[in-house]
């Protein structure tokens, strides 16, 4: 049976009017003369459940469990990143303008407009998949979707020491971390592991204390059983309605936080978690893009200076609210392997420049090794030194 868009409105039709999917898709198919089977109406209801609403014929890749990144670059020129390594994907999308009204159907599912006026989107799905998307003639020869998978779930210890994330001589320091409250902030670049690493260590906190979580998009799904989420809007077409991360931070002070968490930090609102951290809110987390551990200080700098703080102030803050770094790699062996690389800590040094001195760094095979900052860390943690 041909699943065109007179089926696919029929169904839409029925579901609107209070069907459940497969009712509405048996009914819709009794109506074009076709008596489905039971195992043939669950096959078609969960193709019209990806073209109603999910990613359509992109759905399979990311029901994947291996997939981690879907990108098109055009109707017939799909790629997925699958355990580290981008591979070609046999998926045949029809023509540029499927793509286009698929790009534009996803993006309103995000509830944003991808449109001539407004080419380049940034949305968040409802199952959690973090789309971004460009229109020609600014994706120079056609359509480009970028899809991002978010695990339904956080990845266990178990999982994380098997992929070879997180080496084994650094389980007690990260273990220590969550358990003497310490406010954390990890670092890497792009796609390297960061809100898993986050997703993961939250999962580590007691169920006994709350969790107040702050995003762009709720992304982050610790194994917790207490999280409340925060997240911020953009502002509407006239430029009203917007609630920014600066604002949610300070909102989250009332919230009776036992631990903040900041998704990620990306602009002035590194002014107002620097402020929490240092008034009595500890355990508190936030992820920073940073190419090295070593460059977070300058990437704090700027970012802290878009909220009109000094260099010195932000030293000054970010030394006394910030115990430690933890920065994630990816390996150039190993298909990209991301993997906890240092664990750092923050301290003004003689000159007053904020610095991250590494107390242990790993490498991708999981040998560690304690640096300049391990005493310091260790007796932070109230861990013996080794
Ligand atoms: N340790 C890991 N093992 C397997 N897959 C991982 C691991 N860490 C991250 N991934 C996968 O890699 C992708 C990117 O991870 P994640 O979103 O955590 O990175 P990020 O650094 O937060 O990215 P961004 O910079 O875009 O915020 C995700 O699809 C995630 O599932
Ligand atoms: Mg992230």
């Amino acid at each position: 049976m041909s699943i065109d868009s007179a089926f696919l409105d029929r169904v839409r039709s029925r579901v609107s009017a209070g069907d459940a999917l497969e009712v509405a898709v048996d009914a819709a198919a009794r109506s074009s003369g076709v008596v489905l089977g039971s195992s043939a109406l669950a096959s078609t209801a969960r193709t019209v459940r990806g073209e109603l609403f999910g990613a359509g014929p992109l759905q399979p890749l990311l029901d994947d469990l291996d997939v981690t990144d879907v990108l098109v670059n055009g109707p017939g020129d799909v790629w997925v990143e699958r355990g580290g390594r981008l591979v070609r994907a046999a998926v045949d999308l029809g023509s540029e303008g499927d793509v286009r009204a698929l790009a534009v159907r996803l993006a309103a599912a995000g509830g944003q407009r991808l449109d001539d006026a407004a080419p380049t989107v940034d949305a968040r799905l409802p199952d959690g998949t973090r789309l971004h998307a460009v229109l020609p003639p600014v994706a120079e020869a056609g359509v480009l979707i970028s899809l991002r998978v978010v695990r339904a779930r956080a990845l266990t210890l178990e999982e994380l020491l098997r992929s070879g994330t997180i080496a084994p001589g650094l389980v007690p320091v990260v273990r220590a971390l969550v358990s003497a409250k310490a406010n954390v902030l990890i670092s890497g670049a792009t796609g390297c592991g960061k809100t898993t690493l986050l997703a993961f260590l939250l999962s580590l906190v007691p169920d006994t204390e709350r969790i107040v979580v702050i995003e762009e998009a709720g992304e982050l799904r610790p194994d917790h059983p207490h999280v409340v989420r925060l997240v911020a809007r953009r502002p509407n077409v006239d430029g009203a309605g917007g609630v920014g991360l600066s604002e949610l931070v300070r909102t989250a002070l009332r919230m009776r936080p036992d631990r903040i968490v900041l998704g990620e930090c990306r602009g002035a609102e590194v002014r107002d978690v620097l402020t929490a951290l240092n008034t009595g809110h500890d355990g508190g987390f936030a992820t920073l893009h940073a190419n090295a551990a070593v460059d977070v200080p300058a990437r704090l700098e700027a970012l802290a200076a878009l909220a009109g703080m000094s260099r010195d102030a932000v030293a000054a803050q970010a030394a006394s609210a910030l115990d430690a770094v933890l920065h994630l790699r990816r390996s150039r062996a190993d298909h990209g392997q991301r993997y906890l690389a240092e664990v750092g800590v923050v301290r003004r040094a003689d000159s007053g420049a904020l610095e991250v001195v590494d107390a242990v760094r790993a490498d991708p095979g999981g040998t560690c090794l304690d640096g300049p900052g391990w005493p310091a860390l260790a007796e932070r943690l109230g861990l013996r030194s080794r």
